[in-house]
């Protein structure tokens, strides 16, 4: 029986037979704004708030301002739990493509794969010394996409993918890990990333008669009885809620 973590999204843990493998990698696919960073940001404060479980963002997207700002729409007050030794938030938007296009204009030697890996090597060093610090439980990596987009060529890209993830394994904390979905619609290729973690929950916008549904579907948890049946969720001013009953297509 694997030990789990409660999810803090309403809803999730019973799709999922309790929680989140412990001390596992999930990864959350989703188009943009399917609410992957929303979903993860919950998991982390509900974790802080709730269950005495410390937690930290690496962010590849946003500015720890920007950050701070958008979590206190659902009432998330990131800032309070980082001076009282709860919450880190780690900036890693240099190792984003914003940062790549820089570099390409001062042609910095950091362009070069050994650069890009040891970029990837001081961010994981960097984040072992702040779970040390808080005796962090929980961990975010929102999105792989953003550093995928350092390595165009598929073999160096795969190649970074798996050297994360396995860095990650290391950790010790159930670590969640975003990223996009590299094709909508459910006959999609598996990305290799996908046999690397612990559990595949993805997050999707459907358009069928003039309506859309956000509908959410665990594809594997490893070690846990699942539901995989695609459930929807809905978001607002207190976060993202998840429907386990209310299935929208049955399992083949
Ligand atoms: N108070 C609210 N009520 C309803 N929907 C909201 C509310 N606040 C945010 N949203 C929706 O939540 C989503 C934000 O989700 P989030 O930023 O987590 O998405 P994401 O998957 O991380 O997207 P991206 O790929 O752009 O990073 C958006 O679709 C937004 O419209
Ligand atoms: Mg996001």
């Amino acid at each position: 029986m694997t030990d789990t973590v409660p999810t803090g999204i309403y809803g999730l843990d019973e799709l999922i037979g309790g929680g989140f493998p412990k001390g596992r990698i999930i990864l959350i696919l989703g188009g943009p704004g399917a609410g992957k960073t929303l979903l993860a940001s919950q998991f982390l404060y509900k974790g802080l708030s709730e269950h005495s479980e410390n937690g930290i963002m690496v962010s590849l997207d946003e500015s720890k301002k920007h950050y701070y700002s958008e979590m206190m729409n659902f009432g998330w007050d990131f800032q309070k739990a980082e001076n009282e030794g709860k919450f880190g938030f780690i900036d890693a938007t240099r190792l984003s493509r914003v940062a790549i296009l820089k570099e390409k204009m001062v042609k910095e030697e950091t362009s070069s794969l050994r650069g890009k890996q040891l970029s990837v090597d001081s961010l994981v060093e960097q984040l072992e010394e702040r779970i040390r610090q808080i005796n962090a439980k929980r961990v975010v990596l929102d999105t792989l996409a953003s550093l995928f987009y350092r390595f165009l060529d598929p073999i160096e890209r795969r190649t970074a993918g798996v050297d994360l993830i396995e860095a990650l394994s290391d950790l010790g904390t159930t670590t969640l890990v975003t990223t996009e979905l590299s094709q909508l619609g459910l006959e999609r290729n598996l990305m290799d990333e996908e046999f690397l973690v612990h559990g595949v929950i993805m997050m999707q916008t459907l358009f069928s008669g003039g309506t859309t549904t956000r509908a959410l579907q665990v594809e594997k948890m490893r070690g846990v009885s699942v539901n995989t049946n695609v459930v929807p969720y809905t978001i607002d001013k207190n976060g993202l809620e998840v429907y386990p009953a209310m299935s929208l297509f049955r399992d083949r």
